[in-house]
């Protein structure tokens, strides 16, 4: 059997958290989909093309350790916006979906595009200045030197692109279940996505 559980948002919305904690819980396997753009923006602040870097990506590129940083994050967004690159990437995503046992997937266009079909989908946000606020925190908590106004500026930057494109743009499909986790703490988050998962199960 595969059930598949699709969990979108924007930057620092807790969709990461969220989705990890949900696969452990339920036993699936788990894909961050926005490691596969950051790899090929990695590669791409390397030097490299970016769709020869989105068709050369390998596992191993995806636990390099600068994937998190804010220049990577950025160049991630960027080349996401490149429709063949959005390609290149798809049948990997729709192959890890489809695995016995089933999966979770986050990213921006899980349940609109990359598994329409999924059993559940969720739409994770919170406001701008929460998500800003969690994102500095942890990237200070990484010893990265930023400010709390450099980071908004830079996720708004980032949602924008996201949101603006023309291929796959992150909003929610029309079937997902909003999860506004602006007033909520992990523990609250996680039990209302499992609430909605085991819903879906029963059905
Ligand atoms: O989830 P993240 O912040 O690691 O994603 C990094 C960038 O990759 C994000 O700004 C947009 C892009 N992305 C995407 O376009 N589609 C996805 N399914 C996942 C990420």
């Amino acid at each position: 059997m595969s059930f598949t559980i699709a969990i979108d948002g924007p930057a620092a919305a807790g969709k990461g958290t969220i989705s990890k904690e949900v696969a452990r819980l339920f036993g699936l396997a788990h894909l961050d989909t926005g490691l596969l753009y950051r790899a090929t923006g990695a590669r791409r602040l390397d030097g490299m093309a970016p769709l020869e870097a989105a068709q050369a990506l390998r596992a191993e590129d995806l636990d390099r350790d600068d994937l998190r940083s804010p220049d990577v994050a950025r160049a991630a967004s960027e080349v996401a916006a490149i429709p063949e690159v959005r390609t290149a990437l798809v049948d990997f995503q729709r192959a890890f979906a489809r695995r016995q046992g089933g999966a979770v997937l986050d990213g921006r266009d899980i349940g609109t595009v990359i598994c329409p079909e999924a059993e559940v989908k969720l739409f994770v946000t919170a406001s701008d200045s929460i998500r800003a606020d969690r994102r500095y925190r942890e990237l200070i908590g990484k010893g990265v030197d930023t400010t709390p106004e450099a980071v908004l500026a830079d996720l708004r930057e980032r949602d924008a692109r996201d949101s603006a494109r023309a291929t796959a743009p992150l909003k929610p499909a029309a079937d997902a279940v909003e999860l506004d986790t602006s007033t909520m703490s992990i523990e609250e988050a996680v039990a209302r996505a499992c609430e909605v998962i085991r819903a879906a199960m029963q059905d």
